[in-house]
């Protein structure tokens, strides 16, 4: 019998032991072509396998044992999801059928349905059954384990799965999906939080990805127990899973985020910087806070309300000591810039004097177990029933009953935690608990992955209903593929230390791989309290995480960016600073996810995917198109190697300009430096800071522009940053190609949409010009200006917010020689 907790090596396993046999398809009898793109394959033991071109290069392989498919219902793929069926042609061939596309060549053997996909173009096998599709009866639960075993190939390595804290590339390993509430976890529990069955394979620089569409416990083996076999399998539900080609690895991440859903912009504030406890009460202690930001001048834009602003833990109550009048303080504290974000867990507290509590009972929306008793847990308020997350009508009963803290209150964001389903006792539901699964009755086995996805869901829905046509804020703890849709998430309770600060590092650009890019941990770890040199070095790694907030449990000390010493608060100070600064940035990094599924975070083996050097890189990333991201992660650390990825680039604090390239360079990096190298040829937008977004009205722009021999374009989209109007074009979207030579530059730029932009003037500094003269010549808009030499050695000059080319000269010095005997500044490795 198979064990639901998957210990020891359960594919070779269930080869090897007594009682356990595996099913495998039979010889292929038929095949059709049931609709145009799709095809059927069944064998003389009834199995099925349907194979559907989901748009250009994305193929789903369906499989089920006896010839009958379940109902065709995904709370991952994206309804709205809808592309064309590519062209393709049909061959049938002695030993199978051929599907070719104009990128893929998918084989279907007659003996066993094994399949082949192959990049038409270089002819290269991506991915080739082993012993392919095969299964298990259930006996204790019925259904079928189902599994899929693949050829792991030489040099084939894997990444993604989600929330997994590990390293970034997974090949060796075995991985559960099954949300777990994981407090102080380390690099080596699993499973976590989120539950995303999708990763990535890179070979030889040929990336695709596999998402296998199962909510059940599932497993991934990335050739752990046979280093040449790479597996999937689930406890129950279909083997049903998309192959999604590159061959680039972004193409893969964007494939996969269009297939489970693009996000909608954020408003502007929730990129700025967030300040939570566990937790801030009463509201005296909220106010200081506030005061605390403003008074010492670090910008923030949210504070938060942790469990404690409640009534007794009732969800959607305030305790009246605490909050007396929690309309007035939400007013005052907006009125001060800060937006207000509140703690709503799954969890409702059995009392038949709560209402809501009442109502939920009335209407049976409590989630039952097997027998017909309502499934009772404990949480933070004792004993709880937790409503079905997965019936359509309690989600829009849940929607309604933010009426009164977002519209009445005026709360502007809604964190849910708790929802994996967390329940103190047991960890979480019995498996029998049942669920609606939006009309697909089912078991906790089944639904246990996406309660905490369709919990979020039903919030957002309910801040939509309640925002008046702004942008919504979610957050969420738990998450199944797709849930980029619905909201934002954070890492779960990290602790205070250098392992968890890189842990941050590697969840962050891992879920941002995995389709969720708008992730942060907590910055300074939950559980226990960082020194300062750590709480620093993870608010300067988090100024490049898309959820930027610090959050702590508050029983270990404070955790404020001031509850150092006071360099620290100046050099955390500088760090937040330096986010605003980088927010049209930030914000043009996010409108490429929205518009195209491209992660913010790029991880190093998905840029350089050419160099097999890189694949086993996990710590630095790239921050957008042009910023690359070298953390800092141990202590006293003050200078390190690093690798500088193929291309050419300068420091962003102070354009130097390392000439060594793939391959360590060693760099300084004192307390008040986080190093970032910017791609020559960049334009990267700035604003002036803000203690918070829309403190001033509108802020004019800087485009730092660095030289490069070459060209190079930039993008930078602006839009009101809040609000629907993006959806028709209420934005600016600018492409600015930079064309460089020895001694000029010029831009020339481009833009959509209509909206205006209500400042004037725009700052272009030109940064990285080796030249020492005093002003340069440039022609905007084929009008001659001055550009005037700073301190730092760059040029700047201001320009109009229309303007469309920019064309600038200088004779450039000759580099000094250096005199014999004078050191290199690199110290030797
Ligand atoms: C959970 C959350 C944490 C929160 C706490 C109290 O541990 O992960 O962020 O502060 O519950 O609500």
């Amino acid at each position: 019998m198979a064990s639901e907790e998957f210990s020891g090596n359960y594919m070779e396993k269930a080869r090897t032991s007594k009682g356990v046999s595996d099913f495998f398809p039979g010889r292929m009898t038929e095949f059709r072509r049931p609709a145009e793109g799709v095809f059927e394959f069944l064998t003389d033991n009834g199995v099925l396998l349907r194979v559907s071109l989901v748009g250009e290069g994305v193929v789903r392989f369906r499989f089920t044992p006896d010839g009958r498919f379940e109902d065709d219902f995904s709370y991952a793929v994206d309804p709205e999801h809808q592309p064309g069926t590519p062209e393709h042609e049909v061959v049938e061939f002695g030993d199978g059928v051929a599907i070719k596309t104009g990128s893929l060549s998918i084989r279907v053997n007659r003996g066993g349905l094994k399949t082949t996909v192959t990049d038409t173009k270089t002819g290269i096998i991506l991915s080739q059954d082993e012993q392919g599709y095969h299964w298990q009866e259930n006996k204790q639960y019925g259904g079928e384990i189902v599994k899929m075993s693949k050829v792991c190939r030489n040099g084939e390595h894997y990444y993604g799965l989600g929330d997994k804290s590990c390293d970034l590339n997974l090949r060796g390993r075995r991985f559960q999906m099954w949300g777990s509430d994981t407090y102080a976890y380390t690099p080596d529990t699993d499973p976590l939080y989120k539950n995303i069955p999708f990763y990535i394979s890179l070979c030889k620089g040929a990336a695709h990805g596999i998402f296998f569409d199962n909510t059940f416990r599932t497993s991934f083996d990335l050739g752990a127990e046979r280093p040449e076999v790479t597996s999937f399998f689930s406890q129950g539900g279909e083997m049903d899973y998309y192959f999604i080609h590159g061959p680039e690895p972004l193409d893969v991440i964007r494939r996969y985020t269009r297939l489970t859903g693009l996000v909608s912009m954020p408003a502007l504030w929730t990129l700025g910087y967030h300040q939570c406890k566990w937790s801030y009460y009463p509201e005296a202690v909220v106010r200081g806070i506030a005061d605390g930001f403003r008074s010492r001048r670090i910008p923030c834009d949210a504070l938060y309300l942790d469990i404690d602003y409640m009534d007794g833990y009732r969800c959607f109550t305030w305790d009246a000591e605490r909050f007396p009048n929690p309309k007035k303080m939400v007013a005052e504290l907006e009125e001060d810039g800060f937006k207000t974000v509140a703690i709503i867990d799954p969890g409702l507290k059995i009392d038949p004097n709560y209402p809501i509590w009442q109502e939920a009972y009335d209407k049976g929306y409590f989630c039952r177990r097997q027998d017909g008793s309502l499934f009772k847990g404990s949480v933070w308020p004792g004993l709880c029933h937790f409503p079905d997350f997965t019936n359509p009508e309690v989600r829009d009963w849940w929607a309604g009953l933010f009426h009164g803290l977002i519209a009445e209150t005026g709360v502007r964001g809604i964190w849910n935690d708790m929802n994996e389903p967390a329940v103190f006792e047991e960890g979480t539901f019995p498996r029998d608990v049942r669920h609606d699964y939006d009309g697909h009755p089912c078991s906790h086995r089944k639904a246990h992955n996406v309660y905490g996805m369709q919990m979020v869901r039903a919030t957002q829905e309910g801040l939509r209903r309640n925002s008046n046509g702004r942008r919504t804020f979610s957050i969420t703890r738990s998450a199944y593929a797709g849930t980029q849709r619905f909201a934002c998430a954070w890492t779960g309770d990290n602790v205070a230390s250098w392992e968890h600060l890189s842990i941050a590092n590697l969840q962050c650009q891992r879920l941002a791989s995995c389709g969720m890019s708008f992730i942060g941990s907590d910055v300074g770890g939950f559980i226990e309290t960082p020194t300062a040199e750590l709480y620093l070095r993870w608010i300067q790694l988090a100024v490049f995480h898309p959820f930027f907030r610090t959050h702590s449990s508050g029983d270990h000390g404070d955790q404020e960016p001031w509850s150092f010493d006071k360099k620290t608060t100046g050099l955390v100070r500088d760090a937040i600073e330096l986010r605003y600064q980088l927010l049209p940035t930030v914000y043009t990094t996010f409108r490429q996810y929205v518009r195209d599924g491209t992660p913010m975070l790029r991880s190093l083996p998905f840029v350089d995917f050419n160099n097999p050097d890189a694949y086993w890189r996990s710590a630095e990333f790239f921050f957008g198109d042009h910023l690359y991201v070298v953390p800092i992660m141990a202590e006293g650390e003050e200078g390190r190697f690093l690798y500088l990825p193929k291309g050419d680039w300068f420091a962003y604090h102070d354009d130097s300009h390392p000439k060594a390239v793939a391959k360590d360079i060693w760099i300084e990096c004192p307390l008040d430096r986080i190093p970032v190298f910017v791609r020559s040829g960049a334009i990267i937008p700035h604003w002036p800071v803000q203690q918070y977004v829309g403190e001033i009205e509108h802020p004019e722009p800087e485009l730092r522009i660095w030289t490069k021999l070459g060209s190079e374009t930039s993008e930078w989209y602006e839009d009101e940053g809040d609000g629907q109007a993006w959806r028709d074009g209420g934005f600016r979207e600018s492409k600015i190609n930079l064309q460089g030579d020895k001694g000029s530059l010029s831009l020339h730029r481009e833009w959509h949409g209509h909206w205006e932009p209500g400042y004037e003037t725009v700052h272009l500094t030109f940064c990285g010009i080796d030249s020492d003269a005093p002003d340069l010549k440039v022609l905007i808009d084929h009008h001659e200006q001055r550009a005037v030499r700073g301190d730092d050695g760059r040029y700047r000059v201001n320009t109009h917010r229309n303007f469309y080319s920019v064309n600038l000269e200088w004779t450039p010095v000759k580099a000094p020689k250096r005199k014999a005997g004078e050191k290199k500044s690199q110290p030797e490795k």
